[in-house]
């Protein structure tokens, strides 16, 4: 079969590579792709959100399945764009993405359907969200509705900070029009799990579970990235919390989401928090995470096909997914400077050094051909190195060590993915 994977980053080279595990599948194609998703698929220049362009192109290629990897796309209703004209395409449609693309939506979802997450106010008028500040607490956390880069966060410690970011958000519009609504919420500590699911409409499995590390510096200084690295499984994430969630999360918002009209297709992306009163959602996304998927998709045994296709047929129940006993470790490489501000364009090299290798993995973010044809560096995340180990130790020596292997100016990253897990 021939299928069409729609995305640009090293989330969507893990799953071409994945894709392209696949027996059944003998052609892939990426729009756009990047110089690392090329090697699996044939990359045509069209923008994740041309849907009319990529709808086009499905159907003149006689695509047989769509996988959409990004979440502007999803929010923007691209399935649904797709299934109107009778293609058939991974992920949820419009009026299910929304539990990624609004917040306000997916808190009140929450409250009604009695899922864990932190209370919460949600606002449309900055003059109520400012009196409401009077009489909070702090830290208090400040979001943005809408889709914001995973940058419409503000974690205020004091009413001031919490006044401005109010305007931030609200009137100066950062964000965009992420910023028409906010959602004020309580503050939480604990430790941050990421779990991944594949869901028909009405039944959940459930990924083996994953830890991001968002922050640019080591001990999580710095500013918020879109991810600096990522190691599965998660040794806090045990049974008995696996048990909780199954209980009063996961299946429970799929049914919530059935039940208000919106039946799910695709990726649930269960954002969790570890507290001490037990685990609660911080967000969800509609789509794989990146760099989740980068430690998840290696250790998964299934034909992702398969998976994908039952997924969309509503016969998910028929399929058990299989996951590895080891582990996987991402360290991600950087532009220096980012996310604030960087040089792009220096030649890559040691790629060579991973093409076969078992249990090796160099999935591009930012990369692209040059004009006479080299591997440049073309974002502030530009790859992810990743690497298998029987545990999550060895992942992260093994990773670490082919850190070295590469080489590019300005070349940055964190030095302590994975370290947390000498805790445990
Ligand atoms: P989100 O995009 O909602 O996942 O938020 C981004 C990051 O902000 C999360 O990964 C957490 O580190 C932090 N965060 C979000 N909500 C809260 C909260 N209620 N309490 C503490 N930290 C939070
Ligand atoms: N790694 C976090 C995300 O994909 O949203």
């Amino acid at each position: 079969m021939k299928v069409l994977i729609v995305g640009s980053g090293g989330r969507e080279h893990a799953i071409a590579w994945k894709v392209a595990e696949s027996p059944r599948v003998d052609k892939i194609y990426c729009a756009p792709g990047n110089a690392g998703i090329a090697e699996y698929a044939e990359c045509v220049d069209i923008g994740a959100m041309e849907f009319d362009r990529l709808a086009d192109f499905a159907q003149e290629m006689g695509i047989d399945l769509t996988i959409i990897g990004m979440d502007d796309p999803l929010v923007g209703g691209v399935v649904d764009v797709f299934e109107a004209r009778g293609l058939r395409v991974f992920g949820p449609r419009k009026n299910a993405a929304i539990l990624e693309g609004s917040k306000a939506f997916s808190k009140d979802l929450m409250k009604k359907y009695d899922i864990p997450t932190a209370a919460y106010e949600n606002f449309d008028d900055p003059e109520k969200a400012l009196a409401y500040l009077e009489t909070a607490n702090f830290p208090i956390v400040l979001k943005a509705d809408g889709l914001a880069l995973g940058k419409g966060v503000l974690i205020c410690n004091t009413p001031e900070e919490a006044r401005e970011g109010v305007k931030t958000i609200m009137l100066d519009k950062k964000f965009g029009a992420a910023g028409n609504q906010m959602v004020i919420e309580e503050f939480m500590t604990g430790r941050e799990v990421s779990v991944l699911s594949f869901v028909d409409g009405k039944t959940i499995r459930i990924m083996t579970s994953a830890q991001d590390h968002k922050r640019a510096l080591d001990g999580d200084q710095g500013l918020n990235t879109g991810g600096m690295g990522t190691f599965s499984p998660s040794p806090f994430y045990t049974d008995e919390i696996d048990t909780f969630c199954k209980e009063y999360i996961y299946q429970r918002t799929v049914d919530a989401m059935a039940a208000e009209g919106r039946p799910f297709k695709g990726i649930i992306f269960f954002g969790l928090m570890l507290t001490e009163k037990g685990p609660k959602v911080l967000e969800y996304n509609a789509r794989f995470g990146d760099p989740e998927a980068q430690v998840v998709l290696p250790r998964m045994k299934n034909d992702i096909i398969d998976v994908m296709e039952a997924c969309v047929d509503g016969t998910l129940e028929n399929v058990e997914l299989e996951f590895e006993d080891n582990a996987v470790v991402c360290v991600v490489l950087a532009s220096d400077g980012y996310p604030v501000k960087y040089e792009k364009g220096f030649e890559i090299h040691g790629l060579e050094k991973f093409k076969g290798l078992e249990g090796y993995h160099v999935f591009h973010a930012g990369s692209k051909f040059s004009a006479d044809g080299k591997i440049v560096t073309n974002g502030g995340r530009v790859l992810g190195v990743t690497a298998t180990g029987k545990d999550l130790k060895a992942a992260r020596a093994n990773a670490y060590e082919a850190v070295k292997w590469i080489d590019f100016e300005n070349k940055y990253c964190r030095g302590d993915i994975g370290k947390a897990i000498d805790e445990v």
